[in-house]
């Protein structure tokens, strides 16, 4: 057993606290997590160590982590068909990242669990009207009424059995065929195929077809080879609403130590990172991989701060630093963030969220605009080939469905048609032709940074 000195799953009780909800009855409050704390876990212990040894990998400049999701999950859209177009949108991106940049993809979704929401504001005000924020259906309901907003404990339990059915169907999917990759012509979307990342994609599963053929020929095939049969989808969240997390810390039986069993991976948010908090309090003590949201206000100090805190022995795979910047701010704060961590020798993996630090308003809406997201993109890659190091991976709202959230792509959303299909509960997201236009864009970044690579060793 190496627990974390002076932490127990409560211990971050006794810490100061953003960005967590004012129940109106304790009591109430207490009930739910008892319940809680008796169900089943929803993830094992050894799946979020089998992540942090993938993790461990990309850290050291082999793979790439592919994490994406809804920005809140919402009781009201929990349809099986929007899981299956997430994990097929996923399932794509990651061909063309595997495919193109030959290189082993990671799968974390954001998903089965990521429902808390932390806000800008604790209040919203409506014609006149104040009320308490909206902060994801785990806690309060997105209409504007004093009883929608009001938090309600009782949306724990249901968050946790719409998390439970969620995660099902994806190790069904992942597991039970329909991940195979005989099938990387089937995962298509119907409203993708005619577009331009359509014909791409197209082409590409013709050349996977293509070797697949010849693999069998050699007797290589997915009857005799699991990993061309099935994959590894993980999940995660933002490790928000703590008492809900305590509720699922659980002693692993095989190692004593204790892991989130609410999901494999969680993040500690950007507005809630202060060290001597709470959220750092509770994330230092769990086994499992966690990420790090670093935005414009920390410092390279800060960061081993935090770093120290949280990952005291260096073990590879537990760090992901998700580093979400905005686009025209990646050259100010990158460059002296991955200085610092290299000179200090720390163990990390290196990601990319170019959502969080784009978002602007267009039209009464919040959008973002894809070539702003493209853009933190490129500065991302262009930064870690610049220094020397890996570009790990990349951290995005999305979804399977042909939202209209954010503007642009090679089919633009525009200003005037965002109101067409604007479904999210939070942020904007990407829709699916967006998502793969993305990944072409980084499978060709991973593959400048190889022949770099290439390049050194052989110099
Ligand atoms: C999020 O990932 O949805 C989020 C709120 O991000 P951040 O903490 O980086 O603002
Ligand atoms: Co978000």
């Amino acid at each position: 057993m190496t627990n974390a000195k002076n932490w127990s799953p409560s211990s971050w009780r006794a810490k100061p606290a953003k960005q967590l909800p004012e129940y109106p009855d304790e009591d109430a409050v207490r009930a739910v997590e008892t319940r809680l704390a008796s169900y089943p876990p929803l993830v094992f212990a050894g799946e979020a160590r089998a992540l942090k040894a993938e993790l461990a990998r990309v850290g050291e400049g082999n793979g790439f982590l592919l994490q994406g999701g809804d920005c809140a999950e919402a009781f009201a859209e929990h349809h099986p068909d929007g899981i299956r177009d997430f994990f097929r949108v996923f399932l794509q991106m990651a061909v063309v990242l595997t495919f193109g940049a030959a290189s082993p993809v990671t799968k974390v979704g954001r998903i089965a669990g990521q429902f808390a929401k932390p806000r800008s504001s604790s209040v919203e005000t409506q014609d006149g009207v104040e009320l308490p924020s909206y902060r994801g259906d785990i806690v309060n309901d997105i209409a504007f009424t004093p009883e929608g907003r009001t938090p309600n404990p009782e949306r724990m339990e249901m968050a946790f059995r719409q998390s439970a059915a969620t995660l099902n169907l994806l190790r069904a999917f992942a597991q039970g065929g329909y991940a195979n990759l005989d099938n990387v012509h089937t995962w298509m979307l119907g409203f993708v195929e005619d577009s331009p990342q359509g014909h791409r994609y197209r082409s590409l599963a013709n050349r996977i077809s293509e070797t697949l053929d010849f693999m069998r020929a050699c007797g290589i095939e997915s009857k005799n080879t699991p990993q061309l049969q099935s994959t590894d989808l993980y999940t995660s969240h933002e490790a928000l609403l703590l008492g809900y997390e305590q509720a699922f810390t659980r002693v692993d039986s095989l190692t004593g130590d204790y892991y989130d069993t609410s999901g494999h991976m969680i993040w500690i948010g950007d507005r809630t990172r202060q060290p001597d908090h709470a959220h750092v309090e509770y994330a230092r003590g769990v086994k499992n991989p966690l990420g790090l949201k670093c935005g414009p206000s920390l410092s390279p100090d800060g960061l081993l701060e935090l770093i120290d805190i949280l990952n005291p022995q260096n073990e590879a795979g537990r760090m992901t630093l998700i580093c979400r910047f905005g686009a025209d701010k990646v050259m100010d704060h990158l460059p002296a963030l991955i200085r610092a961590v290299e000179k200090e020798g720390r163990k990390v993996v290196w990601s990319c969220d170019p959502m969080h630090g784009n978002t602007v308003s267009v039209a009464g809406y919040k959008t973002r605009p894809f070539d702003r997201i493209m853009k933190e993109v490129q500065a991302f890659f262009a930064v870690h080939r610049a220094e020397g190091t890996h570009a790990g991976g990349i951290h995005i709202e999305m979804t399977g469905t042909n939202v209209t959230e954010c503007t642009g792509g090679a089919r633009p959303v525009t200003a005037d048609t965002l109101s067409d299909r604007y479904h999210t509960h939070c942020d904007p997201r990407l829709n699916a032709e967006q998502a793969i236009e993305l990944a072409f864009l980084m499978a060709e970044n991973l593959q400048a940074e190889k022949k770099d690579r290439s390049a050194r060793v052989a110099a």
